[in-house]
Formats: structure tokens, sequence, C-alpha cells
């Protein structure tokens, strides 16, 4: 399955993609993640992501374009992939279609704009990549991540001011690619519930028919 995750910053995308993966053994990237570590390996290429990163903006197409492109060609991807935080703007979605990748299915997890405040401010996530909740998916032990025992820490862009600059750009830039994919009779969309495993539920009922 060839599959791309919507749905606004917390909306639960690197939640369900971690199941998702899991479910149909089929690996994930997310532009989002890549990029973090580009910030973190200080790479010319990360220090020019950080200055949009940080103030809630969208990174230049043809950068993420770029990473894309060079994820799709591996083998690790030949037999199903889930993109997720790609493609956030109608030229991204184009230039995925301009590659001649074929997509089974785009998959919006849609949440309210309150929800996704809160989830924000409660998100704690570690270095190994885990992530979590401290009311809705907390670790075992206050600030410890479960999977590898290091500090948790608040990502950058989850302060209340860049949240909603990251809101207003999904609204205005990325929203609009449902219509793209809609169009192409390729849009699922599926109402994020207030428990982790409730939205997994509807997440695979509906891929269970892609
Ligand atoms: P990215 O890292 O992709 O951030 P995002 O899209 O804003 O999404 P998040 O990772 O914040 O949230 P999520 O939907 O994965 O939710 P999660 O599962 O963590 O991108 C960051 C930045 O990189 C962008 O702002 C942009 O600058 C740049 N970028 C990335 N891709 C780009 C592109 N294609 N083009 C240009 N720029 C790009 O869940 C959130 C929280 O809620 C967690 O704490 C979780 O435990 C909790 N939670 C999840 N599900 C539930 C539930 N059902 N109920 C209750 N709590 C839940």
């Amino acid at each position: 399955m060839n599959l791309i995750l919507m749905g606004a910053p917390g909306a639960g995308k690197g939640t369900q993609a971690v199941k998702i993966s899991e479910k149909f053994n089929i690996p994930t990237i997310s532009t989002g993640d890549r990029l973090r570590s580009a910030i973190a390996e200080g790479t010319e290429m990360g220090k020019l992501a950080k200055s949009y990163m940080d103030e809630g903006k969208l990174v230049p197409d043809e950068v993420v374009i770029g990473i894309i492109k060079d994820y799709l060609a591996t083998d690790a991807c030949q037999n199903g992939f889930i993109l997720d935080g790609f493609p956030r703007s109608l030229p991204q979605a184009e230039a995925l279609d301009a590659m001649g990748v074929r997509i089974d299915a785009v998959l919006s997890i849609d949440v309210p704009d309150e929800a996704i405040v809160e989830r924000m401010s409660g998100r704690r996530v570690c270095s190994c990549g885990a992530s979590y909740h401290i009311k809705y998916n907390p670790p075992i032990k206050t600030d410890v991540c479960d999977k590898c025992g290091s500090a948790l820490y608040i990502r950058d862009d989850d302060n209340a001011a860049t949240v909603q600059n990251r809101l207003q750009t999904y609204h205005n830039t990325t929203e609009p690619i449902a219509d793209f994919y809609a169009a192409k009779g390729k849009l699922i969309r599926v109402v994020g519930q207030d428990k982790v495993e409730d939205t997994t539920a509807a997440v695979l009922a509906a891929l269970a028919n892609v």
C-alpha cells in the first residue's frame, strides 16, 4: 500500500503511522523527522529548515521534494510506504504526481483546532523517535522514555505561538490539497477520536477497503 497521511499539526499522523506501519509491514517517512535530524546534525539543509520551522512556516518545496524523491528511490519502500506530512502544498502534490508514483489512498485525520492546541501543549518526545502525551499517552515514568530510558523533551515548535502559525499554514496551504486528491477518488477522511486506540480502529477500518 502506498499511503499519504494528512492532518493538522498534532492530529495524530505520527502516532497512527506507527500503527499502520506495524499492521501492513510498510515503512514510514516523516518529512518533519527528516528535517529535525538535519537540524540536529547541523547540515546546511537543517539550518535553512530551522528558520522556517521555528516560525511555523513550510520549508521550501524544493527541499522536501528532494527528500521524498531520494527516499522513494530506495529499496526500503518498494513494497509500499507511508508518507507522513508530505505533500503539504499543491506544488508538492504535483511534484509527487510528476515522479510517476502510484498513490492508493490519502488518509486525512480530522481534528478540530481546539483539540489540537491541547494535544500539542501536552506532547513530550524522545530523541529515539517515540512520542507521548502527558494525559492521553503518558510514559510509565514521568518524562522518561519507555523505549530507551532517555529524558523526554518538548519540541521547539510546540509552543503556543508557533502552534497557531502551524495551524494557519495548514488551513491556508495544506488543506486545499484534499480537493486535489478527492478529485482523483483517493481521499478518505477519518474523524480523530479522543483516545489513540479509537482513532487506530477507525483508521484500520477505513484502510481495510483500500
Ligand atoms: P511535522 O513534524 O510533520 O509536524 P506536524 O505536521 O505539525 O505534525 P506533528 O508531528 O506535530 O503531529 P502529528 O500529526 O504527527 O501528531 P502526533 O502523532 O505527534 O512538521 C514540522 C515542521 O516541518 C512543519 O511545521 C514544517 O515547517 C516542516 N515540514 C514538514 N513537512 C513538510 C513539508 N512536506 N513541506 C514543507 N515543510 C514541511 O500527536 C500529537 C500529540 O497528540 C501527541 O502527544 C500524541 O500522543 C497525542 N495524540 C495523538 N493521537 C491522539 C488521540 N487520538 N487522542 C489524544 N491524543 C492523541
